[in-house]
């Protein structure tokens, strides 16, 4: 499925890996993305579940910015099945002082361990590298996500420190690991 969004819409329609393919998110896909993110097991252990109406999901996919995208991860070979979603935003709100942006993924339980995430984190950055003037991309996992933290090690991104009990989880503050790749180290990647 490709969902026309806006005239002024600069986002590519698709991003092709080997396996799967990142298209940008329509309002078709709101109800589906608001079910996902109330579904502990979707969210995982990592995550609270984020319950938010298919209305507020349908609002943040239109007044999306060059700085903010969602996308469906979807399967390449069955009918472009929908399987994740993933993006990217910025986080840092006063771009005189600091720039970068952030990438963010999420694989439904029945698709992973199957090399997914690290696919999906290589088409982003690849994509962002690609198309924007950006010279810093991060990624921010709680500590004890090893998965996700082996697929941003496997793509060339690297654990430059700890935000200290930045992120309540579960009712407790827990530890975050801050990740990054910079212009330099993905132009002369292997
Ligand atoms: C974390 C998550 C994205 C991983 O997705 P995935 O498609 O299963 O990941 P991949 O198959 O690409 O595997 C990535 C690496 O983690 C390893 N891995 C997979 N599952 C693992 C697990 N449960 N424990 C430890 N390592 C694991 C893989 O072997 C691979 O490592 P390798 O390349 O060194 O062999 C997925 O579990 C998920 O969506 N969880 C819920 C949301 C979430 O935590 N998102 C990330 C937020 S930062």
């Amino acid at each position: 499925m490709v969902c026309p969004r806006n005239a002024n819409d600069l986002t590519p329609r698709a991003l092709r890996g080997r396996d799967v393919l990142l298209r940008p998110a329509c309002s078709d896909d709101a109800r589906r993305l608001a079910a996902w993110h109330s579904d502990p097991d979707f969210v995982g252990s990592f995550f609270d579940p984020w319950p938010e109406s298919s209305d507020a999901w349908e609002e943040r996919i239109s007044t999306r910015t060059p700085e903010e995208d969602t996308f469906l991860i979807c399967e390449r070979n069955s009918g472009e099945k929908p399987i994740g979603t993933a993006g990217y935003w910025n986080p840092y709100t006063l771009p005189r002082v600091f720039r970068g942006l952030e990438i963010w993924y999420k694989v439904h339980p029945s698709s992973r361990g199957r090399g997914v995430a690290t696919q999906t984190a290589s088409l982003l950055l690849d994509h962002l590298f690609n198309s924007l003037p950006v010279e810093r991309i991060q990624a921010t996992v709680v500590s004890a996500n090893e998965a996700s933290r082996r697929a941003l090690l496997r793509v060339g991104m690297q654990c430059e420190g700890i935000l200290r009990r930045v992120y309540f989880l579960h009712g407790t503050y827990v530890d975050v690991d801050m990740f990054s790749i910079v212009r330099e180290e993905w132009n002369t990647r292997a």
